[in-house]
């Protein structure tokens, strides 16, 4: 039995990091003004860089340079849905919030942690 959200090919990921990264440093990591793209949920940061689908014009640009957990607890790809506070989630909400942490942390490498994120529980 394999485990939820697995991706179709098998992913190596390297050990996670813990190092800080700025709001600052985490804005500029949205594929336009980097070639690094991030997004962070929950205040881990994964590193997305490769997947067109967060690349300007692509579906889920919205979320890349952001703390996008808010907005994906609510499955809503809505500028002002892209932000770090998830506290304002339904149990329910939240529980989708958890499986995209699932989906993002067996495909994506977590390259630090959000400068002082709130709310990380
Ligand atoms: C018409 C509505 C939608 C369709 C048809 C759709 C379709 C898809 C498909 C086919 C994938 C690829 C799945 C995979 O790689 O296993 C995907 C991934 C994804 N979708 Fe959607 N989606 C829709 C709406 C949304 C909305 C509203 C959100 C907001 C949270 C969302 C967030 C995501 C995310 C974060 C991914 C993962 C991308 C990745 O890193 O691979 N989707 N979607």
């Amino acid at each position: 039995m394999t485990g939820k959200f697995e991706p179709k090919t098998p992913v190596v990921l390297n050990p996670p990091k813990d190092d800080p990264i700025t709001l600052e440093e985490l804005a500029k990591a949205n594929g336009v003004d980097s070639d690094k793209c991030y997004v962070a949920i929950k205040g881990k940061v994964y590193d997305v860089t490769g997947n067109k689908a967060y690349l300007p014009g692509a579906s889920y640009h919205v979320f890349a340079g952001k703390d996008a957990s808010r907005a994906l607890g609510k499955t809503s790809t809505k500028e002002e849905d892209a932000v770090a506070d998830w506290s304002v989630l339904t149990d329910a909400e939240k529980k989708v919030l958890d499986d995209w942490v699932t989906f993002f942390s067996k495909r994506y490498n977590v390259v630090g942690v959000v400068a002082g994120a709130t709310n990380m529980e």
